[in-house]
């Protein structure tokens, strides 16, 4: 298979040698160098996965600006019975970043979906007793070595048909709706120079389900800035589903009204879903792009927008990908959301980020 030149460079930046001696070749500019060209820092999610594979930690150093850690920071993985505490993979995680200068989020401390079987055995007294110890344990831990925390994670769900439309689960059980607030706080006073951040899923959507996020999103940080909770960020996934109804000027709007509360806006989880595009890689590729162009031009127009950070950076780390494989070990079609595909060669989606990237003017 003949590469192209642009993917030979990409082959060879992959693999950490592009720019170095080679005639003819300059390294082309990374997403993370053209995106600080316009003030945006760039990003990915990382799990350790990365560390173990030469060239994708070479895409990854080279790509990012900042990573979050996808799945090493989380309760469930910290902590798989009462007694223990096992933070080798984010210690590694953080230790590859600090070798490559890179920033690194803390991701989630407070996350109604991640509950080992032992925490959701506890009595109300014990399970309150247990989700401080975390916050406090976990958080000074890592302190000194975050650029910031997704503090709680998807606070709400109307699915779960709940009063305020929030997520059931062993926080809200233990503490109510005021478990929140609790978190922000504890946070900050075992981590003071962390950023904390909500995190929330869906605002993207323009379904009943996203309205109804949106509404109680903007209600939440309103609540944590009353209760005098320190709240520098919030981070609004942007997992991208063009099968559902969207709206990316009216969206932009929404992240207009969220930043009047003097809070910075983090793009935290970027990726699309192409399930309902075309098998064809070339059109799949081309109709990603362009959902990833159209998003970012709408919401890069928001100066309050500081952070884009896609959910890992190669098709072949996405949760996407993970969750076809484990439904059919035989896939032929797999999923293409992310802007390299499996062999860290760059896609159109690419492309398309650099220009939103670039078009964008510096706040
Ligand atoms: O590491 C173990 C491996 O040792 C084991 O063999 C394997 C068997 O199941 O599991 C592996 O752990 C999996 C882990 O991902 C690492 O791949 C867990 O089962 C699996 O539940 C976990 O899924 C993660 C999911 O959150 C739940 O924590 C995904 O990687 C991660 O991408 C996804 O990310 C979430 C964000 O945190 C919140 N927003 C939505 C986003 C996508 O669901």
């Amino acid at each position: 298979m003949k590469l192209s030149r642009r993917e030979t460079l990409f082959a060879l930046a992959g693999l950490g040698l592009a720019g170095k001696a080679q005639p003819g070749f300059a390294a082309p500019a990374s997403l993370g160098a053209i995106a600080a060209e316009q003030g945006l820092l760039f990003g990915t999610s990382i799990a350790s996965d990365t560390l173990a594979d030469p060239a994708q930690a070479a895409l990854y150093r080279r790509e990012a600006r900042i990573f979050t850690v996808d799945y090493a920071m989380k309760f469930g993985f910290l902590r798989p019975t009462a007694d223990s505490f096992q933070p080798g993979e984010a210690d590694a995680i953080l230790a590859f970043a600090r070798a490559s200068a890179i920033p690194v989020r803390g991701h989630t401390l407070a996350w109604n979906e991640s509950r080992p079987d032992w925490l959701m055995a506890l009595s109300t007294a014990e399970m309150r007793a247990a989700l401080d110890r975390h916050i406090d344990e976990t958080v000074g831990y890592f302190a000194g070595q975050l650029h910031s925390w997704d503090v709680v994670n998807e606070p709400f769900w109307p699915g779960h048909r709940l009063p305020g439309h929030f997520r059931d689960g062993p926080w809200l059980d233990a503490f109510g709706e005021d478990y929140v607030t609790r978190a922000f706080k504890r946070t900050a006073a075992a981590d003071p120079a962390a950023r904390l951040v909500l995190n929330e899923a869906m605002t993207e959507a323009w379904t009943e389900d996203g309205a109804l996020i949106r509404k109680s999103l903007l209600g939440l940080v309103d609540r944590l800035q009353h209760d005098g909770a320190r709240l520098d960020a919030v981070g609004l996934q942007g997992h991208l589903l063009p099968q559902k109804p969207h709206d990316d000027a009216a969206f932009a709007d929404f992240v207009a009204e969220l930043a009047t509360r003097k809070i910075d806006i983090y793009i935290t989880e970027l990726d699309v879903d192409d399930t309902v595009f075309p098998d064809d890689i070339g059109a799949r590729d081309a109709a990603v792009a362009e959902h990833y162009r159209q998003f970012l031009t709408a919401v890069l127009a928001v100066p309050a927008v500081k952070m884009v950070i896609t959910w890992q950076l190669a098709d072949s780390a996405s949760w996407y990908d993970h969750a076809a494989r484990e439904a059919d070990p035989d896939a032929t079609r797999l999923p293409r959301p992310l802007p390299f595909d499996a062999h860290f060669a760059p896609k159109p989606a690419h492309g398309a980020m650099s220009a939103a990237f670039t078009a964008r003017r510096p706040a």
